[in-house]
């Protein structure tokens, strides 16, 4: 397959993996809502389901495949002709189809899953690539649990499913298992070690379950995998999913030390957070990086006044660059006299005309009782000194 030797692809899996989560489930109307905001976005390929696992399911694929031309449509199956014939059906629309098939590859899954071989499953994935390729021309190939995977058989299993006609390989480290340094290694091994490698684009796909996803995607990348498999907020089974967001934002902010680019709107990374929190009921936490409340906002004196005298003193990225329109100065009993001057002045106080020093210990002493101090709060703050003063 040719493709820009920079351009690292962007997979979303938001409303397959993403939508495993319970209580997340979306109709087919919000998938195609999220669908079209995903194209506008700039995703490459869009996983919109997994048809077989329920009517529902394959009715999304189908119309989201009618719909949103420009991605990759890309459907998942298990590694069996039922699945396939199923995806191939849901995808039958798709301007760009991919049938997404995998197996196990770990002794853990052959064993315990299967109750099988590493022989036995070796031909079954081949197997199961050459009969999606029937269908379609692109055919990804995924390894379950390759995170756990002997890296030597997982090297024969990827060299068969390319010789049998995979256009990707997919290594996913299902369990969040790795340390960045193991999983870079092991993208590395199969880069060095499978001879028609080069056949083949190889995906990272990480779970998060040691908050390591993110950093072993990226390690991934630096190893030489060209596609990535994320969600929107990172959100998946268990602790979810890498978080789109925030693998593109470190691609972009380490452009000079990764050299990769991506098709992704940054813009509309915020927008995107919010509608896909909102419509699957999964609120981003506070302190989530790129799109969460506070990723923006600053509450300590020290820093508040650093941002202040230059945003880049604590902000690595310019939070319009990801759709908010500016960062935020919390007023707490941790904030100084600059952040207090710089709230009054945008209130309309003309500060030469205020005592700074005696309006800061009154604003502290309120703000030992309050969390947080509001525009109100300091309104009512500077009446009540115009009628002591
Ligand atoms: O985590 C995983 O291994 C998966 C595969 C089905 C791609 O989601
Ligand atoms: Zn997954």
């Amino acid at each position: 397959m040719l493709h820009n030797p920079n351009h690292l692809y962007i997979f979303d899996t938001t409303l397959r993996d993403g939508e495993q989560v319970p209580g997340s489930q979306l109709t087919t109307p919000e998938k195609i809502i999220i669908g079209e905001a995903l194209q506008a976005l700039g995703v490459d390929i869009i996983e919109a389901g997994f048809p077989i696992s329920s009517p529902g399911d394959f009715q999304s694929v189908v119309e989201l495949s009618k719909v949103v031309r420009e991605p990759i449509i890309c459907a998942l199956t298990r590694a069996n002709k039922g699945d396939i014939d199923c995806a191939a059906e849901a995808l039958k629309y798709a301007k760009r189809p991919r049938i997404h098939t995998g197996i196990g590859s770990s002794d853990m899954h052959i064993k315990y899953k299967f109750n099988s071989t590493r022989e036995a499953i070796l031909e079954r994935a081949a197997e199961a690539v050459k009969y999606a390729k029937q269908f379609v021309e692109d055919v990804e190939f995924y390894a379950e649990d390759a995170g756990r995977a002997d890296n030597v058989y997982l090297a024969q299993m990827i060299e068969a499913v390319i010789a049998a006609g995979a256009t990707v390989v997919n290594i996913p480290d299902t369990n969040g298992y790795c340390l960045p340094e193991q999983y870079g290694a092991k993208i590395r091994f199969l880069k060095e070690n499978v001879k028609n490698i080069d056949q083949a684009i190889i995906s990272v796909h990480c779970h998060n379950d040691l908050g390591l996803a993110t950093a072993n995607s990226l390690s991934g990348i630096q190893n030489g995998a060209r596609q990535v498999e994320c969600t929107i907020n990172g959100i998946g089974e268990r602790a979810g999913n890498t978080s789109l967001e925030e693998v593109v934002m470190a691609l972009k902010t380490h452009y000079q030390t990764l050299g990769f680019q991506t098709n992704i709107n940054t813009k509309q990374l915020y927008p995107l957070s919010t509608m896909v929190s909102r419509m699957m009921r999964m609120p981003v936490q506070a302190n989530k990086a790129i799109v969460g409340r506070n990723a923006f906002a600053h509450s300590s004196g020290i820093h508040q006044d650093g941002v202040l005298k230059h945003r880049e003193n604590y902000e690595i990225i310019n939070p319009e660059d990801v759709g908010i329109d500016q960062s935020e100065i919390i007023l707490t009993a941790r904030s100084g006299r600059h952040a207090l001057k710089h709230h009054l002045e945008r209130l309309g106080y003309t500060i030469d005309r205020i005592d700074l020093d005696q309006t800061y210990q009154r604003f502290l002493a309120l703000a030992d009782e309050k969390k947080e101090i509001k525009d109100d709060d300091l309104l009512r703050l500077m009446g009540d000194e115009a009628e002591t003063n």
